[in-house]
Parts: C-alpha cells; structure tokens; sequence
C-alpha cells in the first residue's frame, strides 16, 4: 500500500485526492451497502432540567461497517453526541469532562457567548472536568459543539466529536413547522471517512490530503452509511449539518424534486426558499423541508466535490477521468414515508422570520482577508519533500487512533501571508458594532467562519448572494471573492480572543485563522 500510494502522490500530484478513493475501492465497495434505519441521537433537554447537562468526552467502538466495530470518539456516547435542546433566555451549565487520554476543548460553534466560556482558550486537559456558563440570548437555531485544541482538532473531529445544539424560542410552532423530534424533524449530520480493510478509520494526512483537506470515500449520515429513515408520510423536516473536515456537498433528490429551505446557520430566512440542489459546506447549517405526503420513497443525494482537486498538473486522461466521477453522484440517505397516522396535514408557512435588510451604511469599516493555501511555500512537501510514509508527527502518543496515512511536517498555511499565531491580535474591532469583511480565496474556495460574531453575505464572487444564504450566519463557503457585513456580538480578551478561520479542519491547523480582540469601544 505505502508503495502505491506513495507513487500516487508524485506520479499525478493534482489527482491524488480524487484517486485515493481508489487505494481502498474494494473495501469501500462494501463500506458503501449501508442501509440500517437513520441513528437518531438521544435528545438531552436542559430546557427541562433547569439547564444542567454533562457531557463526557470519550473513546468507544461503533459498528459502521461490517468488518468489524471501529474504533471512534464520542460525546457520552460512543460517536458523535446527544442533540441537546436549550430554549432562547435560558441559562445553561454544561459539565464537560474530558475522559480522552489528551487534552480537548468544546467550542459552541454557532452560540452566541464571550470567549471565556468557549472552547479555542479553554482547553480541558485529560481527566479533567469543565463548567462554564452559557447565556443563551439569540433567536432559534440550529448550532453544533466539536472539538477545538490547537493542533488536534481536526483528529479529533475526524474520531467522531461533533454534537449539535438545538436553540428553541417558540417560533417553529408559530410557523406550524415539522419539529416532532426524530419523527418529522430529523438531525442529519453528513461526514466522510476513509475505513481500512479492518473496519477502522484512516486519516488520510498526507500533502495532498492537507493542500485540499482531508476527504472520505465513505459518506456518514449520523455516523452511518445510506441509512434510511422512515418519517410519517407529510412534510418533513431536514437539520443539515456538514460536519465533514474539508468535504462540500451538493444535495439533491434522486428524482429531482423540489424542497424548501427555512433556516440557515443563525436562523430563519425571511420565507421559505424553493431550490432543487443545495451545496453545504463544513461547518453549515440549513434547515430543508421536504414534502413527502405522496408517500413514496426517495433518495438524498451528492455530487462529487471537486474543491480544490483541480491542478495544472493534470493530464488529459486525468481530466477526463475527473470529468467523469463529476457526473456521478451518489446516495446519501433514503427516505421511505410510512403511513401518515392520523397526523394533521400541514402545509409551508408563507412568512418565516425576516432579518431585514443588512444596512451598509452603518459599518464602521472595512478590512480584506485573503485565504492563501501558500502553495508555492508548501510545493516542496507536496512533491514528496516532506516527511511521508506513516511516521511523520501524527496524533498524540497517548492517543493513537486512528491510523494516519502519512504526515507530513512544515506544511504552512495563513490569512494575508501570516500563520496563526494565538499570542498575536489580528483585528480589534468594537463589541456591538460592524464592519464590512472582504474575504478572498486563492486557488480554491475555503469555508470561512467566525466566533463570537455573525454576518450578512452581500456578494459573492461579485453577485448578490443567493435568498437561500442571505440570512444571519457565521460560515459561508468563498470562492474567489465574498463581502460579508460582520456584526461583533459578543466580548473577547487579549488572553482569549476570538478566532475567525478556514472550516476545512486542516487548513485551520496549518494556520489558516486569525484572532481578534471584540471590546466595548472607549
Ligand atoms: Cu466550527 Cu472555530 O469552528
Ligand atoms: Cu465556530
Ligand atoms: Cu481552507
């Protein structure tokens, strides 16, 4: 394998990504049956318990694929975690305990709360227990938790941390949307893995992997392959989550039907939106509903995700190739209606929540920030320069899983040519005010997102944003170019500030983020 693999990367560099599928296509062929009901994850409600829930950082072993029970992290649970519930004006304690052999932190991507109570900054070591206080002050949501320790996050992503977070204030009701938990409103969290013949996960960190983010050949739905889920007849409500490293996916319905999407990250759009195909990148949220009161069966679907994977080292039989998988899509999840009971049949609310119209006039300034893969720096390592092969840095000793294919140091990547660096503050802004962001992209798109704060996407790649992606978020997916208004929510310090960053796992650790400093203005 090594030998195949290594010859792989040099041979036809730009391919490599979408090639290495092939290493393990005859393991995957089977890793790809799939086809048990959709995990629903436990529903932790702290709205009804005065707001306290635990959660325990933890190993495990899920059953995914037939060879044999993989290895995987969890939050009290053994992949993934629970979907807790919280209602708007609440307070809650979160009681996380780190149970992994390393340090790990929780950060509550999509809550608004000051950095002292958020993950990058409060790391909990081994064995440890954290307690912070989390005042819940925003409208209804669909935010997630996922591990964020400088260095080891993407790892520990990738072994299964990622929870989501579920922020009720009444107004799914007011709309008389689907919101029965796990029966009509389905948590789906979309990842991608590569397993080994032995049924383990393979991290796949070579240079390639690292230049375009680390990918799957096996597409997890709630941490299982093409599940299937069995909702009354009706509407349907999706909760999508990329909660992939570096993966985008382009959705649609197998017979090409047409779903409504309600909400993205930080809330509802203003009414809902018609689309035939959505593209999610990691770490998004949109909420779909999906109308499936003619009871037959169908299935969600993706495209093959290309980001990054196109290089001016291809030849022409790359090419073709690559053109080919490009019409392939594959299934995701299959949903088969059951009888609608004595259900009451609902229809599409006209009016959702609408987040007005972002007002330009009132930023106070504006800043650019280019996403630079620095791939003439990293050229050497990526011709095989590095250190390859299975030794490289990988995980931490105490901490072996999963198997790392390949690692590679010295890789570099940054924002406006400088490499994260936690002890510097790039951006002091002032807490409660906005300011217009120019996000640039070089070489491929990079999910941008940010703590602390949340934004309106006013153009992207010079046009005006999509209706589907224009209401109150914190992630968005730039390719060239994006102007986004930024409004600074919460308060952060010199000691802990807020981060902004790319979401493909990899390329925030090779130092694509930033930090700044949110304070009430003198
Ligand atoms: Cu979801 Cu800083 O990340
Ligand atoms: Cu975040
Ligand atoms: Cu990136």
């Amino acid at each position: 394998m090594p030998t195949t693999r290594r010859s792989i990367l040099i041979g036809g560099a730009a391919l490599a990504g979408g090639a290495f599928a092939g290493g393990y296509g005859i393991f995957a062929q089977s890793a790809r049956q799939g086809g048990g009901p959709l995990p629903i994850p436990r529903l932790v409600d702290a709205t009804a318990n005065g707001g306290d829930f635990d959660l325990s950082i933890q190993e495990g072993e899920t059953r995914i694929v037939a060879a044999a029970a993989t290895r995987t992290f969890g939050y009290s649970g053994s992949i993934l975690g629970p979907v807790v519930r919280v209602r708007s004006g609440q307070t809650i304690r979160a009681n996380v305990t780190n149970r992994l052999p390393v340090e790990s932190s929780v950060h509550w991507h999509g809550l608004f709360v000051p950095s002292d109570v958020d993950g990058p900054f409060n790391p909990i070591p081994a064995g440890q227990t954290w307690s912070p206080e989390l005042r819940i002050d925003q409208p209804a949501a669909t935010t997630w938790f996922h591990p964020h320790p400088h260095g080891d996050t993407a790892r520990q992503t990738y072994m299964g941390l990622a929870g989501l977070l579920y922020l009720e204030d009444g107004s799914a009701a007011e709309f008389n949307l689907p919101r029965d938990y796990g029966v009509d409103d389905l948590p789906i969290v979309l990842q991608d893995r590569i397993f080994g013949p032995d049924g383990q996960f393979i991290y796949d960190r070579s240079p390639m992997a690292l230049m375009h983010g680390s990918r799957g050949d096996v597409i997890l739905v709630n941490g299982a392959v093409r599940p299937i889920a069995r909702p009354p007849a009706g509407l349907v409500r999706l909760r999508l989550l990329d909660g992939a490293n570096a993966r985008n996916f382009r959705l649609a319905f197998a017979d090409e039907r047409i779903f409504h999407v309600v909400a993205n990250d930080a809330g509802w759009l203003a009414e809902p939106v018609p689309l035939k195909e959505i593209e999610i990148a990691p770490g998004e949220r949109y909420e779909i509903v999906v109308d499936l009161s003619d009871g037959r069966a169908v299935d969600l679907l993706t495209w093959p995700d290309h980001n990054g994977r196109f290089g001016d080292g291809l030849t022409e039989r790359a090419k073709e190739f690559l053109a080919r998988m490009r019409e392939r899509r594959e299934v995701v999840l299959r949903l088969e209606p059951g009888p609608a009971g004595d259900r009451p049949k609902r229809g599409l609310p006209r009016r959702l929540q609408d987040p007005g119209r972002p007002d330009v006039a009132k930023s106070v300034r504006r800043r650019s920030f280019t996403f630079d893969s620095m791939m003439m720096a990293n050229m050497p390592m990526m011709r095989g320069g590095g250190a390859m092969g299975h030794a490289g840095h990988g995980p931490p000793a105490a901490s072996r899983a999963p198997f790392v294919h390949g690692a590679s140091d010295g890789m570099r990547m940054g924002i406006n040519g400088k490499t994260y660096d936690m002890g510097r503050i790039d951006a002091e802004v002032a807490l409660g005010s906005q300011e217009i962001w120019e996000i640039v992209s070089t070489e491929m798109a990079h999910p941008f997102h940010i703590h602390g704060a949340t934004f309106r996407t006013l153009t992207k790649g010079g046009k005006p944003v999509a209706a589907h992606e224009a209401g109150i978020k914190d992630t968005v997916l730039v390719d060239s170019r994006a102007e986004l208004i930024v409004s600074f929510r919460q308060p952060s310090t010199r000691e802990k500030p807020f981060v902004f960053h790319c979401h493909i796992l990899e390329h925030e650790e090779l130092g694509m983020m930033g930090t700044y400093l949110s304070q009430p203005s003198a």
